[in-house]
């Protein structure tokens, strides 16, 4: 008889970004005259730059003609897209060679895919609050979890401590949800930490392009030692607002080796990259081919001005807590405001009483872990348009509570 992975029972019931379209759905249906403000799901809204409609438009030509059409692409990705991300680095200061990317459709699903790669009896440290991909994808595979209390006394930067143990380590800098982004010297920590306990960091850097202060890294690879500790995950989603056109990018660098049972010593870069060639077929030329002119230097320059948008999205809502002092995190570096619910109300209850009361939707704190019970998060991809009104109704309802 089928035995099912029952570990998928230990999940909560639903994806949170699917609860709170599900009760968004609900409100509306109930209230068809209302308009409901989205600053939940961090979705982009600003349409792909010029260079990468260009690009893109080019790739189709490509694929109409019998001597520029492409079919089954390497698992790997294109060398092209594979030498624009070494470029894209190497600007950044970190250095990264061609076969160290891995071309992917996304952070999210090689933050989970990864997890092939580990035995199930591995340690895996996740902050609390996290980005929920990390603990259900561990959770599916049934791993032992350990939560590393992220907070407001930490400054939602937990450090490593004396007889922490953890052999499958989390870091998302500048961190979903809570904005906050550890400093070089704090990264350095953790390598150091990984590097003595022959551990390995998964690095989430998808919000790396929000960074304006430079002591915080773009890239763990930026600290040194985390070439033989780490591997970095990124994406055009936030970037280049890629949401739904799909391209990412992990990074394996290949000193990054561990012992096997055997005592031989074994390439992660070798085995995740038998294990896409296995299971992934790539992401579309098309797609790779306008992700390597968005990632060019004209290109990304078109981006910055998207995510200068957001940031000044960020500064109006950041401005309504700050003539209040109410203290928040993120803002800055960050696409994300991290709030202490007014009167310690529960984030969920503090989420149900936006929508009735002012219907702007933000995203409940409890959703991404006990450490998050009574925060919210804000995000600024919204329209200017609605980021304005949104922080209109909530200085209205703020001034009522
Ligand atoms: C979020 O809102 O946390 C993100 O948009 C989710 C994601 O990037 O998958």
């Amino acid at each position: 008889m089928l035995q099912l992975n029952e570990n998928f029972l230990n999940l909560n019931q639903n994806y949170l970004f699917s609860e709170i379209a599900k009760r968004i759905a609900e409100y509306t249906k109930a209230n068809p005259d209302k308009t409901v403000i989205r600053l939940g799901i961090g979705d982009v809204t600003k349409p792909l730059t010029n260079k990468t409609i260009e690009a893109l438009k080019e790739g189709v030509s490509h694929m109409s003609s019998a001597d520029t059409f492409r079919g089954y692409g390497p698992e790997q990705g294109y060398e092209f897209l594979r030498n624009a991300v070494v470029d894209y680095y190497h600007r950044n200061g970190a250095s990264i060679e061609a076969d160290e990317v891995f071309i992917s459709d996304g952070a999210k699903s090689d933050t989970g895919n990864i997890t092939d790669l580990f035995g199930p009896d591995n340690d895996v440290l996740i902050p609390d609050p996290v980005y929920p991909v990390y603990m259900d994808s561990n959770t599916m595979s049934g791993r032992n979890i350990t939560f590393i209390d992220s907070n407001k006394d930490n400054n939602f930067t937990p450090m490593p401590y004396d007889g922490l143990k953890a052999d499958i380590i989390y870091i998302c800098s500048p961190n979903n949800p809570t904005g906050a982004s550890y400093t070089r010297s704090q990264l350095k920590e953790w390598v150091d930490f990984a590097i003595v306990n022959k551990s390995i960091i998964l690095f989430d850097a998808a919000y790396e392009c929000f960074i304006e202060e430079d002591i915080y890294p773009h890239s763990i690879f930026e600290i040194e030692g985390a070439r033989q500790c780490a591997i970095e995950f990124c994406s055009l989603s936030k970037t280049a607002g890629f949401t739904g056109t799909r391209c990412g990018y992990t990074i394996i660098p290949k000193e990054l080796e561990f012992k096997a049972g055997n005592g031989e010593n074994v390439s992660v870069n070798a085995m995740w990259n038998r294990r896409q060639s296995t299971k992934f077929n790539g992401v579309p030329y098309i797609v790779q081919y306008a992700a390597a002119a968005t990632l060019s230097e004209e290109g990304i320059a078109e981006c910055k001005e998207n995510i200068n948008y957001y940031k000044e999205n960020a500064k109006l809502i950041a401005g309504c807590f700050d003539e209040r002092n109410i203290k928040y995190f993120g803002g800055i570096n960050s696409p994300y405001i991290w709030f202490e619910c007014p009167n310690n109300m529960y984030s969920w209850d503090f989420f149900d009483y936006m929508l009735n009361e002012i219907q702007v939707v933000g995203t409940p704190g409890a959703g991404f872990g006990k450490n998050g019970d009574n925060f919210f998060r804000l995000t600024a991809f919204g329209s200017r348009e609605n980021t304005i009104e949104a922080v209109r109704r909530i200085n209205g309802m703020l001034d009522k509570m």
